[in-house]
């Protein structure tokens, strides 16, 4: 079973602070995007790769795909002012039916085995998500004031890749464009179709690089994955 696969990357980092798209800040020598677009070139069940992309980043990002040798089939499509925005204009040009999964670009660690294991659950359910336990007690605080302790068990932490059918997915998006719904992920405009969303469990390298000190987190898995001789 093959899968496509939407790459919103047309963000502006602006809470990393490196005052250009931190797609292009580099680890290992090799920029961010790249390592986030090897590990789907390098899956033979990802059949296309679909990148949204700031209008400013595209000439940049075109040489890199040229420099790195990409091989794999890749388009590029304009961004918009939201993530969703983003997914959207990608999904519009996703063709056939079947599964697409949904990945940030900015979280370069997704492993080929938590793909699998998500591409898979999906074949089945239709909308699979990664995610992993919260490991900090969870408070909700108004005004400076603790008003509820949650209860830890059943929080889990969402990350990306999110996969689903693609008719569901493209139904989710007309629904929530028509009903002005703005998420904060993919899963959340499927889950008020009512559809049910299975959570997967993933791993905590797979983290989302986002301000300044998680490119310290970002050496230590490399060099980590260095010792262990993993991709
Ligand atoms: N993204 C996108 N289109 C947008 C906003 C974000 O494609 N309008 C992408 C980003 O490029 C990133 C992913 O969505 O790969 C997750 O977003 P986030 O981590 O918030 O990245 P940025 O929006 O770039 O960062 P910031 O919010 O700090 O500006
Ligand atoms: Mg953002």
């Amino acid at each position: 079973m093959t899968y496509q696969v939407i790459l919103p990357a047309a963000g502006q980092g602006k809470r990393m602070g490196a005052g250009k798209n931190k797609l292009l800040l580099e680890l290992n020598g090799l920029p961010v995007l790249i390592h986030t677009i090897r590990v789907f070139e390098q899956d033979e069940a990802c059949s296309n790769i679909i990148v949204a992309i700031h209008p400013q980043d595209e000439e940049e990002f075109r040489a890199l795909i040229t420099k790195f040798n990409v091989a794999k089939a890749i388009r590029l499509v304009p961004g918009g002012k939201e993530r969703q925005d983003s997914i959207y204009n990608a999904l519009k040009t996703v063709e056939t039916d079947g599964i697409v999964l949904v990945h940030d670009a900015a979280r370069p660690f997704i492993s080929k085995e938590h793909i699998y294991r998500l591409t898979q659950m999906t074949e089945e359910t239709g909308a699979a998500i990664l995610g992993v336990p919260v490991k900090d007690t969870i408070k909700k605080v108004q005004d400076g004031m603790v008003v509820e302790t949650v209860e830890r068990s059943s929080l889990w932490a969402v990350q990306t890749p999110q996969a689903f059918r693609i008719s569901l997915l493209t139904e989710a998006y007309q629904r929530a464009e028509k009903e002005h719904f703005l998420g904060t992920d993919d899963a959340s405009l499927v889950e008020r179709l009512g559809y049910p969303v299975t959570m997967v469990e993933g791993d905590y390298d797979n983290i989302k690089l986002t301000t300044p000190e998680d490119l310290y987190f970002a050496e230590a898995i490399l060099e980590k994955r260095k010792h262990l001789g993993s991709p």
